[in-house]
C-alpha cells in the first residue's frame, strides 16, 4: 500500500494572461489531497469526498495505456480541502493519482513526465487551461510559470505574508476562461494590452518577492486586481473582501484564480494581520488558514 499527497495552490499573479502566453506566479499551499493505492483483484476507485471521479478515471486510463498492463489496484482519495474553494482539487488528484500509480507499479516517471501526462488529462477534460495548477501540485513551492510548462522556475522565498479569504462562491473556471477569450477576440487591442501589462507586473513581482519587498508586492497585487476588474472577472463579493482587507491595512489584495468567486488574497503586515482577517470575516468571507510554499507531490508515511 502506498499513499501520495499533492498540495493545493493559489495563483499570486497573472491569472488569465497566462492562458495567452504571459507568465504567472503560483504558490502551493499546505492543504493536501491524498491518493492511496493498494492491492485489489481489479481496478476500483473509492472517492467518497470527491464530487466526480473523471480526473482520476482519465489519469488511470492514461497511465495504464502507456505504462503498465497490470490494472489491479484500488485507489482511495481523501482531501483536506473542498473542491469548492478553488485550491485546484482536479490538478492535485490527477498528479497524486499518477504518482501513486507510478510508485505502486514501480514505473519510474520524472516530475516532467507527471506534469505532461497530468496536463494532457486536464486539457482533455476541460479543454482550456495553462497548467499552472498541475505544476504547483507536481513541484510545490512558489513558481514562475508559463503556459504548458514551457517555463517552470522555482522562486526562492523565505515566506509570504499571505491572508486568504474565501467568498463562499464556486468559480466556473472553464467558462470564465472562455469569456475572456471571447473578449479578446472582440477587442483584441484593448485586451492584449491588458495581458502585456499583467505580464510586466509578474516580472516585477518575481524580483520583488525574492527581495522580500512585500509592500511593493502588495501594490503590484492592487495593479493586477485593476486589470482583472477591466477584464470583467471580479465580482461584488470579491470586491467586498478585497476592500475590507485594504481598509484594515493590507499592503495589497486581489482575487486569486479565475475570478467570479473562489478566494481573494491579501498581503498583510504582521501587526495588521488580525484586523485584516476580522475585516474579511465581517465582509462575509471565510478566512482560510494556509501556509504557502508547500512541498509538491510526495509519499505520505
Ligand atoms: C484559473 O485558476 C487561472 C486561469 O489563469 C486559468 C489557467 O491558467 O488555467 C484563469
Amino acid at each position: 500500500m502506498i499513499t501520495m499527497s499533492a498540495p493545493g495552490k493559489l495563483m499570486l499573479f497573472g491569472e488569465h494572461a497566462v492562458v495567452f502566453g504571459e507568465p504567472c506566479i503560483v504558490t502551493a499551499v499546505d492543504q493536501r489531497l491524498s491518493v492511496t493505492a493498494e492491492k485489489n483483484s481489479r481496478i476500483s476507485i473509492n472517492a467518497p469526498q470527491v464530487k466526480e471521479t473523471k480526473f482520476v478515471d482519465r489519469a488511470v486510463h492514461a497511465f495504464f495505456s502507456k505504462y503498465s498492463k497490470n490494472s489491479r489496484v484500488r485507489l482511495t482519495i481523501s482531501s483536506q480541502f473542498s473542491h469548492q474553494v478553488g485550491f485546484g482539487s482536479s490538478s492535485a488528484v490527477t498528479v497524486a493519482t499518477l504518482r501513486a500509480l507510478s510508485l505502486f507499479f514501480n514505473v519510474p516517471m520524472s516530475d516532467r513526465e507527471i506534469f505532461d501526462v497530468a496536463y494532457h488529462v486536464t486539457l482533455d477534460i476541460q479543454g482550456v487551461g495553462s497548467g499552472f495548477d498541475i505544476a504547483a501540485a507536481t513541484y510545490g513551492g512558489s513558481l514562475y510559470f508559463k503556459k504548458g510548462g514551457s517555463t517552470i522556475d522555482p522562486l526562492s522565498l523565505s515566506g509570504i505574508p499571505l491572508v486568504v479569504g474565501y467568498t463562499g462562491v464556486k468559480a466556473d473556471t472553464p467558462n470564465l476562461v472562455r469569456e475572456v477569450a471571447e473578449k479578446q477576440k472582440k477587442y483584441p487591442e484593448k485586451v492584449n494590452k491588458i495581458f502585456i501589462a499583467i505580464g510586466k507586473l509578474v516580472e516585477e513581482a518575481r524580483t520583488r518577492m525574492q527581495a522580500g519587498e512585500w509592500e511593493r508586492v502588495g501594490k503590484l497585487m492592487d495593479f493586477n486586481q485593476e486589470y482583472l476588474r477591466d477584464l470583467g472577472v471580479s465580482s461584488e463579493k470579491l470586491e467586498a473582501l478585497i476592500g475590507a482587507a485594504k481598509k484594515a491595512g493590507a499592503w495589497g489584495a486581489k482575487l486569486s484564480g479565475a475570478g467570479g468567486g473562489d478566494c481573494m488574497i491579501a498581503l498583510a503586515p504582521s501587526d495588521k494581520r488580525e484586523a485584516i482577517e476580522k475585516g474579511i470575516a465581517k465582509a462575509g468571507g471565510e478566512v482560510i488558514a494556509v501556509s504557502p510554499n508547500a512541498g509538491g507531490v510526495r509519499v505520505e508515511p
